[in-house]
């Protein structure tokens, strides 16, 4: 018979900066914590308002793995249920992989649960479906060569090829080689969108044609928390008139899913 131990550590994802786009799980594991180790360089301190006085708070961004590991498992040995709380969607760039293996080597039961990544706030700030019929049906989560190198066969301008709707994260320092792989294979019209602090009160996004993606990156001196979103679709006309260059007249092909002629296991008939 095997028994179930229930996890004393929560890793949750807490969406891109808006308090109210953490998961409500997430919300409720968050509140049962009494330490919180949380990514202070990404998340406003605002998520944490209503956390109760007596928990104990700790921002991870000066801290390395050794030392967030240890914190960890010194609090969950004292008897603490702790909350990891990380920036976005744990899964993405978040580093998660190797607190967990460190986890797992010490014997603590975890679980994670899922947060908004910035990608997704950026579709629906701007209004637009990612994959379209017949036009985008892949999405791309990637980010520049920066420090961690990618792996030649994941290069930008290999993935560029796909002309899919394309996320580019962790890449603003490099956006001007970003820019030059991208139109490789992109049209230099492509609309991209440049997003800084999604869900911030101080979040700005400026829809630009990608020849014009570095400059404009530039000129706003955009260094840090910025997600460009390269996407075909950006051209249509729910996008928000403030982003868009220039008024679309552009047409979609609906999806077959609400099509009336097309057979739907749930749709009765
Ligand atoms: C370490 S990665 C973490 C990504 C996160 N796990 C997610 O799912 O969004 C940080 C990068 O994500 C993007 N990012 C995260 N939060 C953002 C936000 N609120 N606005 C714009 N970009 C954001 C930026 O590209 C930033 O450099």
């Amino acid at each position: 018979m095997t028994t179930h131990t229930p996890p004393t550590v929560y890793i949750i994802g807490a969406g891109p900066g808006d308090p109210e786009l953490i998961t409500r799980l997430g919300y409720r594991r968050l509140h049962q914590a009494t330490v919180i180790l949380y990514t202070d360089s990404l998340i406003p301190p605002e998520m944490l308002a209503d956390i109760d006085p007596g928990v104990e708070i700790i921002g991870s961004a000066d801290k390395t793995l050794e030392e967030i590991l240890a914190i960890i498992i010194d609090r969950t040995r004292s008897g603490h249920t702790v909350a990891r709380l990380h920036d976005g969607d744990p899964s993405l760039y978040g580093a998660i992989q190797e607190q967990m293996m460190g986890l797992l080597a010490a014997n603590i039961p975890f679980e994670v649960i899922p947060g908004v990544s910035a990608y997704q706030l950026a579709a629906a700030r701007l209004r637009v479906e990612l994959t379209l019929p017949q036009q985008i049906q892949t999405i791309i989560l990637t980010r520049m060569s920066g420090r961690i190198a990618l792996p030649q066969p994941q290069e930008l301008a290999s993935l560029a090829a796909h002309q899919a709707s394309l996320a580019l994260y962790l890449s603003a320092k490099n956006i001007t080689t970003a820019e030059t792989e991208l139109l490789q294979h992109y049209p230099p019209t492509t609309p991209v969108a440049i997003c800084y602090r999604l869900g911030w009160p101080d979040e700005q996004i400026w829809l630009v044609p990608l020849s014009n993606l570095a400059t404009t990156s530039q000129t706003h001196g955009l260094t840090r928390t910025v997600l460009y979103l390269v996407s075909p679709a950006l051209v249509l006309p729910t996008v928000p008139k403030i982003y868009q260059g220039e008024t679309s007249t552009q047409t979609i092909t609906p999806s077959k899913l609400y099509d009336a002629q097309h057979d739907r296991l749930f749709r009765g008939g």
